[in-house]
């Protein structure tokens, strides 16, 4: 079976924003009325169509967390420890996510990767810590510039995957949502065209399907780099794109919006 001949009606779309060190607990809770008045005609869409999670920085998931509530809108954290507890200054754990209602968590972001060295050992371990909650991992996996040009863009993706999928069981397998954002237009305003994201979605799914089997043809394969209204259409209407992870364009309520509604539109 090909990568897009299964139907993507199983998968519910998902507009995930990504708000990096941005945005006070204030400033979120601003961004949550105006984001939740625009989504208003549409949410008895939410979670059945589209789902939408946001996640901001870390002082400021209890406060969007409340102004999210009964909004049908999830909460989302940026990254999390590995370990349970215990001297890791700085650092925040699962249960402490888990206590503010988060429903996602991300992992393996590629700043994460580049600028805090997390090696997949790491990514996989946080994986591991995830298997006995309900926080569901969205997993990012994506190449550098160098290694696009060296034409490695497969062979590094998919191990960034194998490492997470041997570390962990099928249980954590059927929930994770696995994020593709190529490095080189992280922020950049360079975007891969909607069919060089397909062709690497479209292996990410046989690697899925071959370990998971038809787990495999439900897990949702987010786009992620430059995502803005302007180019969100003709990304989302690739078989294998499944909703986008988006960082710049999600820190004003309009363009998330925006983005959100065309996700609907291409669902
Ligand atoms: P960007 O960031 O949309 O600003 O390129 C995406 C991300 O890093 O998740």
């Amino acid at each position: 079976m090909t990568a897009g001949e299964h139907s993507s009606m199983d998968r519910v779309p998902m507009m995930v924003a990504n708000w990096k060190m941005n945005l006070t607990a204030s400033e979120s809770e601003a961004f949550a009325s105006q984001f939740v008045s625009l989504m208003q005609a549409h949410t008895e869409a939410l979670g059945t169509r589209l789902e939408i999670a946001i996640a901001p920085a870390y002082p400021a998931l209890d406060r969007l967390g409340r102004a999210l509530a009964g909004s049908g809108i999830m909460l989302a954290a940026q990254n999390l420890h590995a370990e349970e507890s215990g001297a890791f200054t700085g650092e925040v754990s699962l249960a402490m996510l888990e206590d503010l209602g988060c429903d996602f968590a991300l992992i393996g972001h590629s700043e994460r990767r580049q600028l805090f060295g997390e090696t997949d050992t790491v990514i996989a371990a946080k994986a591991q810590r995830l298997e006995a909650s309900s926080v569901c991992p969205i997993l990012c996996v994506g190449e550098t510039l160098e290694e696009r040009e060296q034409d490695a863009t497969l062979a590094v993706v998919d191990s960034q995957l194998a490492a997470v999928l041997d570390a962990t069981g099928d249980g954590l397998a059927s929930r994770m949502v696995v994020a593709y954002e190529p490095v080189w237009a992280i922020g950049t305003g360079r975007t891969a065209t909607p069919e060089m994201a397909q062709t690497v979605h479209a292996a990410i799914r046989r690697t899925l399907v071959s370990r998971l089997g038809a787990v495999g043809k439900r897990t949702r394969i987010l786009y992620g780099g430059s995502v803005k209204p302007s180019n969100a259409s003709a990304l989302l209407s690739q078989p294998d794109i499944d909703g986008a992870l988006v960082g710049g364009a999600s820190l004003d309520p309009d363009s998330f919006a925006k983005l959100a509604l065309a996700s609907l539109e291409t669902s």
